[in-house]
């Protein structure tokens, strides 16, 4: 986390120390390096200069209108997954024609917004889906672009909530019906077959399982070839991962390493949906220690982020590294402590069993890593406001999303 250090004994995110935005905006808040987004942006790019690609980010990942215009403004479209991504991706100024449409569960109007505003591609999951869009299109005297997702059927070695290329996993069309889809497809009069997908999982630390699974898709994409189904587009999925604690993660040039030779040979134009590890890294989530507090059997430290916030430690085990914000803290004696907020449920911790520095009251921390599933999973469970969200540049921020109001949380209900 490059952009994150400590200057003058304080975290700064860029120029910026965070103790002046938590003062300014308050706490919990999302913090954004635009440095950091343009980065590891730019490092795909750079990997994937030697043949055609766009780079269509994972817009779930993190969907905040800052962080989209900036990454569209860089060149980078969008890879959606519903008709509020599409909104948003729009909204962000990413050109329709960098835009990739994925999901298990696309509704008839999703499909029609994303004809109407004529998307690159549309990438199918089931027959049911693939005549629903024919249906779709004909009715508006379109032709809908698809790719079928494949499911290749290859173990990604990441957690298995986030697997997804597996045979058992809900995603793609199984790989050994992709050529009897692809028939199918080719003679729909509502679709134009155009490309083929993949996407094996997420926070994938190494490259092998892309080659295997890039082989398995190039292979079929080289059969359609023969059997005269023209492809254009070889979408490869996002997934790489970051780290969050020792990960260690594969170059962007490995990961590029491993699927251009392929491009090349077929002479596609590469489409890559990155997410984690576009915002991953650029984000961080600033809290305030509320109370300490002991029992017998453990130490809690007790602050104003919860898993409404930050829902990955609960949901997935996930580790986010915890740093003080005041950089004299990090010397300070350690102790093993659950980090928890206020939220009632047992399950809501942020840490547990972590050693850090003792924290005292008041003491604003950093949850790192924090940029990608963050913010874009938050709820208001409890009935807590979302976050604010601020974009650093430099030395000066932008609020990018104000937080929450109580007003906001009841705006669409009714008393009856
Ligand atoms: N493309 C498709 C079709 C996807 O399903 C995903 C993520 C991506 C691209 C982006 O993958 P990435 O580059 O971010 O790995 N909430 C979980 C992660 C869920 C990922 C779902 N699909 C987490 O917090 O770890």
């Amino acid at each position: 986390m490059d952009h994150f250090t400590y200057k003058n004994a304080e975290l700064h995110c860029e120029s910026v120390p965070l103790r002046a935005v938590a003062d300014a905006v308050g706490t919990p808040s999302y913090i954004y390096s635009r440095a950091a987004l343009l980065q590891s942006y730019g490092a795909y790019d750079r990997a994937f200069a030697s043949v055609p690609h766009v780079v269509c980010y994972a817009v779930k990942a993190n969907s905040n209108l800052g962080v989209l215009a900036t990454l569209a403004r860089a060149g980078a479209g969008a890879d959606i997954v519903s008709g509020g991504e599409l909104f948003r991706a729009l909204r962000a100024g990413v050109p329709p024609k960098k835009i990739i449409f994925s999901g298990v569960g696309k509704t008839r109007e999703e499909m029609r917004d994303a004809l109407k505003a004529d998307i690159l591609m549309f990438n199918v999951e089931s027959v049911s889906e693939l005549r629903a869009l024919d249906d779709v299109a004909r009715e508006m005297g379109v032709r809908a672009p698809v790719a079928l997702r494949v499911n290749p059927d290859v173990d990604p070695q990441t957690h298995p909530y986030i697997s997804t290329g597996l045979k058992t996993s809900k995603f793609g069309v199984p790989i050994a019906e992709a050529l009897a889809v692809y028939d199918e497809a080719a003679r729909l009069t509502g679709v134009e077959v155009v490309g083929v997908q993949m996407h094996i999982g997420s926070q994938l630390t190494k490259t092998s399982p892309f080659a295997d699974a890039g082989a398995r898709i190039a292979a079929l994409a080289k059969t359609l070839r023969e059997r005269g189904i023209t492809i254009q587009w070889l979408d490869v999925g996002g997934g790489l991962g970051i780290r969050y604690r020792d990960e260690a993660p594969p170059r962007h040039e490995d990961y590029a390493g491993v699927l251009v030779p392929m491009a090349r040979e077929l002479g596609v134009t590469v489409l890559i949906e990155p997410g984690r590890s576009i915002v991953g890294n650029a984000g961080v989530l600033l809290t305030r220690v509320l109370y300490r507090k002991a029992t017998p059997a453990k130490r809690f430290v007790v602050v104003d982020a919860a898993m409404n916030d930050l829902i990955r430690p609960s949901f997935y085990d996930a580790y986010h590294e915890i740093r003080p914000l005041d950089a004299a803290r990090t010397t300070a004696p350690t102790e093993t402590v659950d980090v928890v907020g206020p939220i009632c449920e047992s399950s809501d911790f942020l840490a547990q069993d972590r050693v850090l520095p003792t924290m005292e009251e008041g003491d604003l921390l950093a949850l790192m890593s924090a940029g990608a599933y963050g913010f874009a999973m938050a709820s208001n469970y409890n009935t807590r406001p979302r976050a604010a969200e601020v974009l650093v540049d430099g030395a000066g921020y932008t609020i990018v999303r104000r937080r929450e109001t109580y007003e906001d949380l009841v705006a669409g209900e009714t008393m009856v």
